[in-house]
């Protein structure tokens, strides 16, 4: 029977002590996202066959069992990548053979692919499928994607900002358009390691009171404006999404709303003048931002790409290793 979509609350209403799951930023506290971001670099250092000494035990002969319910190209092909370059293997798994909720039920898939594989990764739009699905796994769950949040994706992007700027607690982030699932990764990732992040959306499209709530009792450094030019001020990294996320049926709606919202060239110049352009991908130039900010000299969007397989082998390595 498929799971009932639960209410999206800002912080995790699941967190199994084991198998060490990545399901959420908030999960993790800033020594974890520490160890995992020196680790994507160190990887990332090692190169595309990273030596033995760096090949994790855990991760040898191991296989990822990646449920793919939603199109993915940079997460799809990074967590392939990641497992055979560490030495394990992976297996794809559609949403037409796997039909998780509809063949079976979501618990069942999960008690049965723990037997089978050492770890799994799902991308569906309810984040509760996601949790439904690590609560029964008795091998770690990594979140490829939800309509809640997307974690692997903000490591990468912590991970390109120490690259270009330095640590990532000086890190001044301005997030402009939808506060969608990247956003909230990324609200979860400024709480937690400290660093600012101002968030400039329409209100129709702001974060709920929920979010607002987790912030305030977390003490994170997090505003919201419908201004682009007051979030921007200042920044050193300025961030955008597409305008229609997987799952979203309103995308006339959402045109209209963020028109106003698209990074262009006068935008990015109230920024510092060295701050770096982030975007998850798959971009819409013309929409949520201009060719000549994101193809420009201070986007740094294809690191950003190439840094989904570091941060993934990370990402990897701490959950295997938990087992
Ligand atoms: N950024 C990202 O997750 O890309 P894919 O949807 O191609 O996996
Ligand atoms: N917010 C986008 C991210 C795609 C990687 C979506 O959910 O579709």
């Amino acid at each position: 029977m498929m799971a009932k979509p639960t209410k999206m609350t800002a912080t995790a209403p699941v967190k199994p002590s084991t198998p060490r799951h990545f399901l959420d930023i908030d999960a993790c506290d800033q020594a974890t996202l520490r160890v995992l971001l020196d680790r994507a670099h160190a990887m990332k250092k090692a190169g595309r066959r990273p030596p033995h000494a760096i090949q994790p035990d855990a991760v040898r002969g191991a296989t990822l069992l990646m449920i793919f319910e939603k199109p993915s190209m940079r997460t799809r092909v990074s967590f392939d990548l990641a497992m055979r370059q560490m030495g394990g293997e992976s297996m794809f798994l559609s949403d037409q053979e796997v039909q998780l909720g509809r063949r079976e039920s979501i618990a069942d898939t999960a008690r049965v692919l723990s037997r089978y594989g050492d770890a799994i990764v799902l991308r569906t739009v309810e984040h509760a499928t996601l949790l439904e699905l690590a609560a029964n796994a008795t091998v770690p769950v990594i979140n490829g994607l939800t309509n809640r949040s997307h974690p692997c994706q903000i490591m990468a992007d912590l991970m390109t900002v120490e690259e270009r700027l330095g640590d990532v607690r000086g890190c001044v982030a301005a997030w402009v358009g939808d506060a969608n699932n990247v956003a909230h990764s990324w609200m979860h990732a400024a709480t937690r390691l400290g660093f600012e992040l101002r968030i400039a959306t329409p209100k129709e499209l702001a974060p709920g009171p929920e979010w607002l709530d987790w912030i305030k009792a977390e003490g994170g450094r997090i505003t919201v404006t419908t201004d682009p030019v007051k979030a921007v001020a200042g920044a050193n990294c300025v961030i955008a999404d597409t305008w229609v996320s997987i799952g979203d049926n309103d995308a006339d709606r959402r045109r209209a709303l963020l028109g106003p919202y698209r990074v262009d060239e006068a935008l990015m110049a109230r920024a510092t003048p060295d701050a770096i352009f982030l975007h998850c991908l798959p971009a819409y130039r013309g929409n949520e931002v201009t060719a000549g900010v994101i193809d420009g000299p201070q986007s740094a969007v294809f690191d950003e790409a190439e840094n989904r397989l570091h941060a993934q082998k990370a990402i990897l390595a701490w959950c295997l290793e938990g087992q």
